[in-house]
């Protein structure tokens, strides 16, 4: 079958097309043939070899999110699962591919497209884990940091339901106004310039700045880091949360690995059947396009979530 490995870590151009076996499914696991596949910032991460000492190789097929129809079972699986539409987590790899196997997956209602299902499946439950990670409450107000990536337009529109202000970083103006079509109500640059304070900041980005964002909570508020897309913060980024003392500040990070299977599953399951809450899909490229995919990532051009189909 044919999929995309990478071939040399760094540049965008180390993915390249390649033929491998397909692979069988194992005790548990469903093969599934790709309809959509989900370009994440994780791919890219692994591809830029900034994780290559936790042992990925070259030969290593990136995704960990794709949608399609279910074409065998393997052992402990009943056999009627074959013919139905899956979306389907492969874990940190295997998913760039026209067959892959996974393990976690979930039936994709009719009425959502195998592209919109690779676009929540993932950002979507992160997004609300988060918000609830940060004990956010209705009429609070909001601040999601690196609002344009797939994550962000999710918190976006899941904080809009209930806060009484969403705020958003974004680079562009042309972003912004994509985000307020989906429920901000205050567009700001990347340093967050403004006398804005909020209950909640969801932080996609931390890097160096992160301590000047504990300036802009107000008393009792938490910053939940869920991404570090600008790197890490300065080694003493909590003196800045300790000068902050007098606001009983609180200051967590968040990963869904933390969570229940058994819980992403249903809020999945929530999402996917809610039709006002929506995927964002930044563009749909085929397979062997997935370098040009990437290179859009590195370019900072992508809206939301780029797909892939076979
Ligand atoms: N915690 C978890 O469980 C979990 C799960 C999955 C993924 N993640 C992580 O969550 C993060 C976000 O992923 P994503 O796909 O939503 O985001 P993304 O597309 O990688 O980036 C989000 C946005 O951040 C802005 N940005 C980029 N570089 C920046 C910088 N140096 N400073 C400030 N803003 C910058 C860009 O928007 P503008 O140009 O408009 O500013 C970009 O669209 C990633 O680190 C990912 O690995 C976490």
């Amino acid at each position: 079958m044919k999929a995309v490995a990478i071939q040399e870590f760094g540049p965008a151009d180390g993915l390249r097309v390649v033929e491998v076996p397909e692979p069988a499914p194992g005790a548990g696991q469903v093969l599934i043939e790709t309809e959509a596949i989900g370009v994440g910032g994780v791919d890219a991460v692994i591809r830029r070899g900034t994780l290559g000492s936790y042992g990925f190789k070259t030969g290593h097929i990136p995704g960990s999110e794709v949608a399609g129809t279910v074409i065998g079972v393997g052992e402990g699986l009943d056999g009627s699962l074959k013919g139905r539409r899956m979306w389907a987590f492969t874990g940190t790899g295997g998913g760039y591919a026209e067959k892959a196997v996974a393990s976690d997956f979930l039936p994709i209602p009719e009425s959502l497209s195998s592209e919109d299902a690779v676009a929540i499946g993932t950002s979507g439950a992160v997004a609300h884990f988060a918000l609830a990670h940060a004990h956010f409450r209705k009429g609070e107000a909001v601040l999601v940091r690196g609002a344009a990536g797939s994550i962000g337009v999710s918190a976006v529109q899941l904080a809009a339901r209930s806060a009484k202000t969403v705020a958003v970083t974004t680079s562009s103006t042309a972003r912004g106004e994509r985000l307020k079509k989906l429920g901000a109500t205050e567009v700001l640059d990347r340093a967050a310039s403004g006398e804005g304070k909020y209950d909640v900041i969801i932080d996609l980005i931390a890097g160096p700045n992160l301590p000047d964002f504990f300036d802009k909570l107000n008393p009792n508020g938490r910053l939940v880091v869920v991404g570090v897309v600008g790197g890490m913060p300065p080694a003493d980024f909590a003196a800045k949360l300790l000068q902050n003392f007098q606001k009983s500040l609180s200051f967590m990070t968040f990963s869904a690995d933390t969570v229940p299977r058994a819980e992403l599953q249903r809020v999945r399951l929530e999402q996917f059947e809610d039709a006002a809450f929506h995927g964002v899909v930044h563009e749909i490229l085929p397979l062997d396009e997935a370098a040009k995919a990437h290179q859009k990532m590195d370019d900072g051009e992508v809206f939301g979530r780029i797909v892939l189909k076979p």
